[in-house]
């Protein structure tokens, strides 16, 4: 798919369908992931790819715990979607090496859109993050998940601001 179109194309997808991502898609996506430039070629991301159904269950009510009624969905997401990536980093300079992270995330969702693998970005895990650096035995800091699948429902895309309203030129 045309790059712009990929990125005009891309949602956040809350409602997956019970169908399983082929491991060698959820490597070409993490290999689009790694691609991304990073603060010094540092390269600080980790990921952890959970599949396991009980797993995910597992995290999903860890999340529950701390939800209130957004996050509900969130915690359904995790629960239904057919991997979910967590995103764990080395960082040294919070700023830069956030950015980076945040980069590489990019990739992973643009990519998934352009193989028609439908994706969610999912910041409120950070609530989780010390329960999940137990369970995976790291020491590194969980900066976000994302949730990969398939769905069968493409919403309508979210408003946006122009460009006028975020945009000064000199
Ligand atoms: C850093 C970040 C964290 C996010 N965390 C969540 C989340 O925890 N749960 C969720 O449902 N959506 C989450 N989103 C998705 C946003 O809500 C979504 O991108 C936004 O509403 C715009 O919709 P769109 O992605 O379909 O264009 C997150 C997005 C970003 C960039």
């Amino acid at each position: 798919m045309e790059l712009s179109k990929v990125i005009e194309e891309r949602r956040s997808i809350r409602h997956f369908i019970d169908k399983k991502l082929e491991r060698k898609i959820i490597e070409d996506i993490l290999e689009h992931a790694i691609m991304a430039p990073s603060a010094h070629n540092k390269q600080p991301w980790h990921f952890v790819v959970v599949q396991d159904k009980y797993q995910k269950l597992d995290i999903s009510l860890l999340l529950n715990d701390y939800s209130s009624d957004p996050v509900k969905t969130t915690c359904d997401v995790i629960r239904d979607c057919s991997a979910l990536v967590l995103v764990f980093a080395d960082i040294e300079d919070e700023v830069m090496d956030v950015q980076s992270v945040g980069a590489c995330i990019e990739n992973m969702i643009l990519r998934a859109r352009d193989l028609d693998v439908a994706s969610l970005w999912i910041g409120y895990i950070i609530k989780i993050e010390s329960e999940l650096q137990r369970k995976f035995s790291l020491e590194k800091r969980l900066i976000a998940a994302v949730a990969l699948g398939y769905t069968d429902y493409f919403p309508s895309k979210r408003p946006r601001k122009t460009l006028n309203e975020v945009c000064l030129w000199y």
